[in-house]
């Protein structure tokens, strides 16, 4: 159930800050001094600003930080996420702005189709959206950084057309593929004006596809008022990703960019969706090392190694009769049974097993802060990935080496699908600015490639903003129409 942080700007010009699950409600007890001293002695004007959460346990820590907030901060609070003046004009045009970051797989590889739990964090690089909403079901996209705009319908997204019956280019069918899926699933959907960018680069293994789809998912749900929580509408986002893009990927992307924690990593039990959030010690960086080596998930043969996983696991079946994933075997009976597999599918089993067992040590090594642990585990699924999975290349290799050789760090691994894309490494927090100059220079001696290399912060999951301005409500729906 969503649940939404706001500021209630009082007639002393001072703001209150809380948290609801209705702000139209809330908003109304504040005005009947029924809803906190605070308002019943300073009588509350309007609600200025709201940012919406997939669930309460968030909204409410998000008031503690809020809380804190000086008076000017807050005045600057929602234009305080748009950085440059670009952002800004865009802010004045539209109401509603969507913050969805990408994410970084700590560990927990290829495992979330297998049952398996993955430890992803969501980091501070995202999809920004800004959006109107329309009164009709009409949907306009820009994405700023293709310099293309699609107009679609309901109809024209059904046959993978923009309105004028052109072929959707690739970045639109994120979009277009979360209206379909939530219009099959009979959601109300509302028409939008909107444009989009990213920083998140393309292909690289951090989620950039799925960022997307949460943004336009979070628009959707806030224009529609859906009863969704942040991991309803990750199952959506990954059903249109499956369903109209064709990629048949698991759900870690869709849930860090929906769920994510600042500070924190989240376990996720890909099975049976319980998950909690694993705070980061503070001295510890996650540094992201992109080879710049792109690859295309739903071409590459990310479906191919899935298919390998099904084959391994109807065989184990015929064994083990009560599994259900591949995560369910335990590597005895994987030492028992997986010798009937053939040679492909018995390598991806064995990488698959294997890592649902270091996920599991590597959370237990997390909640105790031994991060030696962690990194000896993230080695060992690098190692895995190249020898078994084999979704690494050799200039990944080289760079985790690099970067596993370096003394401040504690682990490297490639992570994301693989087949290019980035490294991820934790390093101890006072080194790392000497790490990055050094692991940048090291690949560059090894291979004559310059690589980008920046450390990333573990960030909150999909946010939705809302600007209240009279003159241009007039279009917009808020959670206090
Ligand atoms: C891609 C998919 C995820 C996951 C990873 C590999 O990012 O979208 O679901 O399978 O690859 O761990």
């Amino acid at each position: 159930m969503p649940a939404y942080c706001y500021f209630i700007l009082c007639d002393n010009n001072a703001f209150y800050t809380g948290w609801t699950k209705n702000i139209k409600r809330r908003f109304k007890q504040h005005l009947h001094g029924k809803g906190a001293y605070y308002t019943k002695v300073h009588s509350p004007v309007e609600v200025v600003y709201w940012e919406s959460y997939g669930d309460d346990k968030i909204a409410r820590k998000r008031e503690v930080q809020l809380k804190k907030l000086t008076h000017n901060q807050k005045i600057n609070l929602s234009r305080g996420r748009l950085t440059n003046m670009c952002d800004r004009l865009y802010f004045d045009k539209y109401n509603y702005f969507v913050n969805s970051p990408g994410r970084v797989n700590l560990l927990g590889e290829h495992v979330d189709y297998n049952g398996g739990p993955v430890l992803p964090v969501a980091i501070d690089r995202s999809v920004s959206l800004w959006a109107n909403r329309r009164n009709d079901q009409q949907f306009s996209v820009n994405a700023l950084d293709m310099d293309q705009n699609v107009v679609l319908t309901l109809n024209s997204i059904e046959s993978r057309m923009d309105i004028q019956g052109n072929p959707l280019p690739d970045w639109a069918l994120y979009p277009a593929g979360v209206i379909h899926i939530a219009h099959k699933q009979n959601y109300q959907i509302n028409g939008f004006d909107s444009l989009f960018k990213s920083n998140i680069p393309i292909g690289s293994g951090l989620s950039s596809s799925a960022a997307i789809e949460i943004a336009f998912a979070a628009l959707l749900r806030e224009f529609g008022m859906w009863k969704m929580d942040n991991l309803q509408l990750a199952l959506l986002s990954q059903e249109a990703e499956q369903r109209y893009v064709g990629v048949n990927c698991g759900i870690m992307d869709q849930f860090a960019s929906a769920n994510g924690a600042a500070n924190s990593a989240l376990y996720l039990d890909t099975a049976t969706l319980q998950w909690q959030i694993l705070p980061l010690p503070k001295d510890v960086a996650i540094v992201i090392a992109d080879s710049k080596i792109k690859r295309n998930l739903a071409t590459s043969e990310y479906n191919e190694r899935r298919a390998s996983c099904e084959e391994a696991l109807s065989k184990l079946k015929e064994f083990s009769p009560s599994i259900n994933y591949l995560s369910d075997v335990s590597p005895q009976e994987f030492a028992k049974f997986g010798k009937n597999l053939a040679e492909i599918p018995y390598k991806r089993a064995k990488h698959v097993i294997e890592e649902c067992q270091r996920v599991k040590l590597a959370a237990q090594a997390l909640k105790s802060s031994n991060i030696v642990e962690f990194g000896k585990l993230m080695k060992a699924t690098h190692a895995s990935l190249r020898d078994l999975y084999e979704v690494s290349i050799p200039q990944i290799d080289t760079l985790v080496e690099i970067a596993n050789a370096h003394r401040s760090c504690f682990g490297s691994r490639l992570t994301g699908a693989g087949f290019g894309g980035c490294t991820v490494s934790l390093v101890l927090q006072e080194s790392a600015d000497k790490f990055m100059d050094d692991i940048k220079r090291d690949y560059y001696l090894n291979t004559g490639s310059e690589i980008e290399v920046y450390i990333c912060k573990a960030s909150n999951g999909v946010t939705v903003q809302w600007r209240n301005q009279t003159s241009s409500l007039t279009d917009g729906k808020s959670p206090i129409d």
